[in-house]
């Protein structure tokens, strides 16, 4: 992302706002689907929550639907078209699985399960609204979130529960590997993903002994892409972040460059000290602070509306100069947003809603 304020159409937009380089999420597109090799790529919609994002993803090509974390966001994409998507998450709550239900009576939607009450609520609600949902069984594979251990006794009751619930299609395993994917060097990640595929290898052939085949295995994210297509065992990798990027993944040398910045305006300066009008309620702080793409500016402070800024030497920006400042986690900076604004290669601007509810 370049010097974030070059034409009268970006000077209009107040701040501080997100701004898209389209040319850069396009290659950063082009790159994840040469690294997939062949694998599919299921993209995960929560680093940004904008379906004209994950439009450009899929648009790349190379794609078995598309992936999300809440059963809000699954009827979103349904309802703009997007088919065979997963929710990589339990669903329990009834007001949830009512919005999975309305998604699965118009595309092929997929849910996430670790313990018989999960088949329990999914077959309930695929009942009632006469639907049918997919089911995947979630391993933890060393995130320690969600997900049967490796190994557990109750991997195959729960398969054959599945497989006897009507209204649920048994399809096959998940294992997010989510602790992996910030391990400073690619090597880290693709140990880490090795270690991971060799899970839920083991898991998928004690399905398969007990004659229950797993057609999906469905892990990875963009920190992992590389190591979990080498590793062989993911039929799909749910990566997402790879599209816009930010300072976290930035810092461990993911093949992907920030497509995404917060454009924020100096309203004080004195002397070495700046401040800009960006603060906690434009960009999320809670793994770290934003950094400007100005290599002479750097954000020392952060309050709710204000970023205060380290200017080194005599120049650097003055009051009224616009100022871009990437984001250290993406996910939760979009939804403090209602909009990215996206800077297309001729230079215009188009407004995409954060429509991921
Ligand atoms: C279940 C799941 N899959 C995949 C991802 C990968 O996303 P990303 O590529 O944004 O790291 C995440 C991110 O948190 C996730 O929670």
């Amino acid at each position: 992302v370049t010097a974030p304020v070059t034409s009268p159409a970006l000077a209009a937009i107040p701040t501080p706002f997100l701004l898209v380089d389209v040319a850069a999420l396009r290659r950063n597109v082009a790159r994840a689907v040469a690294l997939a090799d062949g694998v599919s790529l299921r993209p995960h919609f929560k680093a940004h929550k904008c379906t004209r994002v994950l439009a450009e993803q899929v648009a790349g090509g190379g794609c078995r639907g598309v992936t999300c974390a809440t059963a809000a966001e699954a009827r979103v994409l349904a309802e703009a078209g997007f088919g065979t998507i997963l929710v990589a998450n339990e669903v329990v709550h009834p007001a949830a699985l009512a919005l999975l239900a309305a998604a699965a009576r118009r595309v092929e939607v997929t849910a996430c399960a670790d313990a018989p009450v999960h088949v329990e609520r999914l077959g309930a609600v695929a009942a009632e609204h006469g639907v049918e949902l997919g089911v995947l069984l979630d391993v933890d594979v060393g995130q320690h979130r969600c997900g049967l251990p490796p190994g557990s006794p109750e991997l195959i009751p729960l398969a054959a529960r599945i497989a006897r619930t009507p209204g649920l299609r048994l399809e096959g395993l998940m294992g997010y590997d989510g602790h992996a994917q910030h391990r400073p060097t690619p090597s880290d990640r693709a140990a880490a993903a090795q270690d991971t595929a060799a899970i839920l290898a083991a898991e998928r052939d004690r399905l398969a002994g007990a004659g229950y085949p797993s057609p999906v295995v469905s892990g990875g994210g963009t920190g992992t892409l590389q190591g979990s297509v080498a590793a062989g065992v993911l039929t799909e990798v749910q990566a997402g972040s790879y599209a816009l990027m930010d300072v976290e993944y930035g810092a461990v040398a993911a093949p992907f460059e920030r497509a995404v910045s917060c454009v924020a305006t100096v309203i004080s300066r004195h002397g070495g000290r700046a401040v800009a009008d960006a603060g906690l309620k434009a960009l999320s702080c809670e793994h770290g602070l934003p950094v400007a793409e100005d290599a002479g500016v750097q954000v020392v402070g952060m309050a709710d509306e204000h970023a205060t800024l380290a200017v080194s030497g005599a120049g650097g920006p003055a009051v009224g100069d616009a100022i871009a400042l990437v984001p250290h986690h993406l996910d939760p900076t979009v939804n403090l947003h209602a909009a990215l604004h996206a800077r297309h290669p001729d230079g215009s601007i188009e407004r995409w809603d954060v429509d991921g509810g």
